[in-house]
């Protein structure tokens, strides 16, 4: 029988992280996403997720140290953004450089474990600084150089906005990275083990899942969430906004999920980030809106809001262009697909699943000059 979508389809083993959608609990490697999203750092999830343990005090150091070395482009990338700047949108920019930067890693072809850690690494550390890069020279701003002072996430914000995030500002920020670092067999990483699977290349794995991020229903959802809430702009707006587009059997961007029929983990803490952040810079327009349109949602189509909903206001608060926040999902899921591909290949089979035809049978060719 055919799944649609490959609904409760299992389609790998995993020790990488685990959901359970009835009691909406989530973890990475055994690890609740409540106490890695109040105790651990985004560079400690890191290595979590790839060496399946949490890290000694030493080898968290050596994690950030690595994460840090790793930061600058290369030159031949460094060329090219300019032209990216000028004429390709945030994703199409990261999707590309990214492919691009495979033939000028430094492992090159070199497909063994060890260079596919390397490779992953190197990754995660680069994705923040390709994306301020191209944020700086769009808007003809000079460039912020990757500080080897900062953690990943502040270095991340400051290279981005410019300006060295407080300390409220970094953490949350790091607790948004933490969150979005893996979840389960999504569509992107599911891509990814599917690139994996032919033993093809970790750039190319990373790349396929960035072009499966990119869409609405999946990551582009808090992108899409931010647009919705510029659009209804006021509270008292909300009700007649979205009841008219469920009128219109649209759909609600930031709300539903596959796997969750209850609230979302990440969303608590998403959602505290939003009110707190709001609150801090005195400016709850984008919390309250929020609020509002999750109540309507939940009254009319009894929907709860996923990771991408609350996302959308925390990263407008931190800064982030709405244009940029996929981007930004991505420069954290990296750690999650990095650590999924180098998982497939650890044990691989190629993905290659069957289909149900249901097109004609027994047709009897006609020769082109006979048909109708
Ligand atoms: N707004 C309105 N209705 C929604 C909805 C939403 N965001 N999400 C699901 N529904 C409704 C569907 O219309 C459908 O109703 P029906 O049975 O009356 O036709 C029902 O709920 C099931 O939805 P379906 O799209 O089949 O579920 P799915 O498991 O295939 O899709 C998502 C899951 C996430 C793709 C879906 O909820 C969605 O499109 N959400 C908006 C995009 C989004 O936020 N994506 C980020 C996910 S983290």
């Amino acid at each position: 029988m055919t799944e649609k979508g490959l609904a409760d389809v299992v389609a790998a083993e995993t020790a990488v992280s685990d959901i359970d959608g009835k009691l909406g609990k989530l973890w990475y490697v055994g690890y609740d996403i409540h106490d890695l999203a109040t105790y651990s750092t985004f560079e400690e999830t890191v290595f979590l997720l790839h060496q399946k343990r949490l890290p000694t005090r030493e080898e968290l150091e050596e994690t950030e140290a690595r994460l840090t070395e790793e930061r600058e482009l290369d030159q031949w990338l460094q060329d090219l953004m300019p032209t990216f700047a000028e004429v390709a949108s945030p994703m199409s920019m990261l999707r590309t450089s990214i492919s691009a930067a495979s033939a000028y890693d430094p492992d090159g072809w070199d497909q063994s474990a060890e260079a596919n850690e390397r490779k992953a690494y190197r990754l995660i550390a680069r994705f923040p600084t390709l994306i301020a890069t191209f944020e700086r020279l769009r808007n003809g701003k000079e460039l912020a150089a990757p500080n080897p002072k900062l953690p990943h996430a502040a270095n991340f914000l400051a290279m981005l906005t410019g300006e060295e995030p407080d300390e409220e500002e970094a953490r949350a920020f790091d607790i948004c990275l933490i969150l979005h670092a893996d979840h389960t067999m999504n569509a992107s990483t599911f891509v990814a083990r599917v690139v994996a699977s032919t033993l093809s290349d970790m750039h190319s794995a990373i790349t396929a899942a960035i072009a499966a991020l990119k869409g609405p229903l999946h990551g582009g959802a808090n992108e899409a969430t931010m647009k919705m809430m510029e659009e209804i702009g006021e509270v008292d707006k909300v009700e007649p906004y979205i009841k008219e587009m469920l009128g219109r059997k649209e759909k609600i961007m930031g709300f539903g999920h596959r796997v969750y029929k209850t609230e979302d983990p990440r969303a608590t803490h998403l959602r505290r980030l939003s009110r707190e952040l709001g609150q801090r810079k005195g400016d709850t327009r984008w919390y309250d809106l929020s609020e509002r349109i999750e109540k309507v949602v939940m009254d009319e189509k009894g929907l709860y809001p996923n990771v991408d909903f609350y996302a959308a206001s925390v990263y407008h608060y931190l800064g982030i262009p709405t244009d940029l926040m996929t981007c930004v999902f991505s420069a954290s899921r990296v750690s999650g697909w990095s650590a999924h591909v180098r998982e497939q290949l650890s044990d691989n089979r190629l993905i290659r699943p069957e289909s149900d035809y249901i097109g004609p049978t027994n047709q009897e060719y006609v020769p082109v000059e006979e048909r109708q």
